[in-house]
């Protein structure tokens, strides 16, 4: 009763944050701020949309919406980055591969990119411990549709170490012209991982970083935390590198809690 009680309360705040939060910054407004964003990087978000649909589609997998699972903003933006022939994507780095669909994403959106994708070895025991992979039975079957599912496509080569040696490990790319960061979270991994990235990357790299909270009460290492942000605003501050935060969903419901997606540049 009491933890019906606690939810149903903390269900009621989540709600009224989402509206207070919604009237002072609508969805048109942040749409607008959204787009702004893109055009301040050179980039169009409509001509991203129907690009990753395209894409999607291809795949046969659902057309974007924020709402379906794993999908976000990442995806409007790789494409975007696509369709703007300008940027020269040769090789790109994706930090934490998960089931692999980012990584046949990018596949197909730079076919002619090599792309690397590293995630930690299966039978590592944070990897066994995270991401609903407890269940062993459940985990094999995850690692073996990951495994074929990224084994269709030759220009992704899937690679199996701890992100912290990405530049202890002989990599056969020295920089990367995009880079994804998105593997643990929060400290002290994402702080390693964004640091590895800034000296993997060239006057031209685009670095992106997932699930950027800059207010959170409670971080933890592995979700959610604020170690993103407070990482990549140090290297701002410094003048090593300057960033953009995207709202990862533009949805009112996503309001009690957001989340930005960060795509930097370097500037020395
Ligand atoms: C959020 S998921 C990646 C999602 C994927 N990039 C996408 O776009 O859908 C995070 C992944 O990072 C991996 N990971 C966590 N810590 C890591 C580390 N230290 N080194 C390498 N991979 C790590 C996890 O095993 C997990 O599969």
């Amino acid at each position: 009763m009491i933890n019906f009680l606690i939810r149903f309360v903390k269900l009621i705040k989540n709600k009224l944050i989402c509206e207070i939060r919604n009237f002072y910054q609508n969805y048109f407004k942040r749409l607008g701020f959204q787009e702004k964003m893109y055009s301040k990087n050179n980039l169009d978000r409509t001509q991203g949309i129907k690009l990753i649909n395209k894409i999607l589609r291809k795949q046969n997998l659902k057309i974007y919406d924020e709402g379906n699972g794993m999908y976000s903003e990442h995806l409007i933006m790789f494409a975007s980055i696509a369709f703007q022939s300008k940027t020269k994507i040769n090789s790109i780095l994706e930090i934490g591969t998960f089931d692999g669909i980012t990584s046949i994403l990018l596949s197909n959106l730079f076919p002619n990119s090599e792309i690397i994708t590293i995630d930690l070895k299966d039978d590592d025991p944070i990897f066994k411990s995270i991401y609903e992979r407890k269940d062993d039975k459940l985990r094999k079957k995850f690692i073996l549709e990951r495994n074929n599912r990224l084994s269709k496509f030759k220009n992704i080569k899937f690679i199996q170490f701890n992100s912290l040696k990405l530049t202890l490990n002989s990599l056969p790319n020295k920089k990367f012209d995009l880079i994804w960061i998105d593997g643990a979270h929060g400290y002290p991994i994402v702080c390693s991982d964004i640091t590895n990235a800034i000296s993997l990357a060239n006057n031209n790299t685009i670095l992106m970083c997932d699930d950027i909270w800059k207010n959170l009460k409670n971080s933890d290492p592995i979700y959610s935390s604020v170690a993103a942000y407070e990482t990549l605003e140090a290297f701002n501050r410094a003048g090593i590198i300057k960033s953009d935060y995207f709202y990862k969903r533009l949805g009112k419901k996503y309001l009690s809690s957001e989340k930005f997606i960060s795509l930097s540049r370097l500037t020395i």
